[in-house]
């Protein structure tokens, strides 16, 4: 039998030159943890050609969305991005991934820092009704170069907070902080630099970082991956992975190519 699904592309965005996202039909025994990844891509010239990319679904969703950049000469996704409604993608059957909430140990707080398509792993986890029944406030951030490249989440979030059902679930647990660092916006400045200098938690009326209360999710480039990582172990947080829950948890944003 195939590792892969084989599945039909019901809708595709393009935010800016850089990103888009699109939702595909969901194989209804393809399950995964709001948060995973799976690998994912097409059939190019008789092969598949895959990368590993985030759900930015929720588990309980009936249908598929990933969120993507593009690159003019990646080998995936400079064909990627001119998928159309109707055309097949392939979707590997085994998720996997490091950004669910079992591998943090219990907490008050949730704090989900991204940079750049890294939000898409808590694209998921903001839609799954388990996380504000096991924090009592999530915090998501979203990094961007440009004021361009927040629309997604900004779209997103919006619409959470206007659903019916859905606005009762997240009441006002959930707070979101879109940042910029290369053109002017209400917030600037880099994630590190934020919370190093409490200015993200001044900023929304909250408490500063706390071993105790707070639990870390982080998804996005390598080098603020390291930076955050070094800058939470210096407070005492440790990381957490499979079987061995900690005070942090970290992903990559994969598709680079
Ligand atoms: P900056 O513009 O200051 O480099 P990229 O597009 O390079 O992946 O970056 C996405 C966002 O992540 C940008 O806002 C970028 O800020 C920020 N960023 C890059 N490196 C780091 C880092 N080491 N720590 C915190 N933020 C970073």
């Amino acid at each position: 039998m195939s590792s892969l699904n084989r599945e039909q592309v019901l809708g595709v965005r393009h935010w800016t030159d850089t990103l888009f996202s699109f939702t595909t039909t969901r194989d209804r025994a393809f399950r995964f943890r709001s948060g995973q990844f799976t690998m994912m891509g097409l059939q190019v010239e008789g092969r598949p050609l895959l990368r590993a990319y985030s759900m930015a679904s929720a588990n309980h969703e009936e249908t598929l969305e990933f969120f993507s950049v593009k690159v003019p000469d990646g080998p995936l996704t400079s064909r990627l991005q001119k998928i159309r409604e109707g055309d097949i993608v392939l979707v590997g059957r085994k998720p996997t991934g490091t950004l669910v909430i079992d591998n943090l140990l219990p907490g008050s707080r949730l704090l989900l820092l991204s940079t750049g398509t890294g939000l898409a792993p808590f694209a998921s986890l903001i839609k799954d009704p388990q996380v504000y029944e096991s924090y009592d406030q999530v915090i998501l951030v979203h990094g961007c170069r440009q004021v361009s490249e927040l629309a997604y989440g900004e779209e997103l979030v919006d619409g959470l907070r206007r659903d019916d059902v859905f606005s009762e679930i997240i009441g006002d647990k959930l707070e979101y902080y879109p940042t910029v660092t290369r053109e002017p916006f209400r917030n600037r400045g880099r994630i590190t630099d934020l919370i190093a200098s409490d200015k993200l938690f001044q900023d929304i009326d909250l408490p500063p970082l706390d071993l105790e209360s707070d639990r870390v999710m982080m998804c996005g480039s390598p080098s603020m991956l390291a930076d955050l990582r070094n800058l939470l172990i210096e407070r005492g947080f440790i990381e957490g992975s499979h079987g061995e829950p900690g005070h942090f948890v970290i992903e990559k944003a994969f598709v680079e190519r």
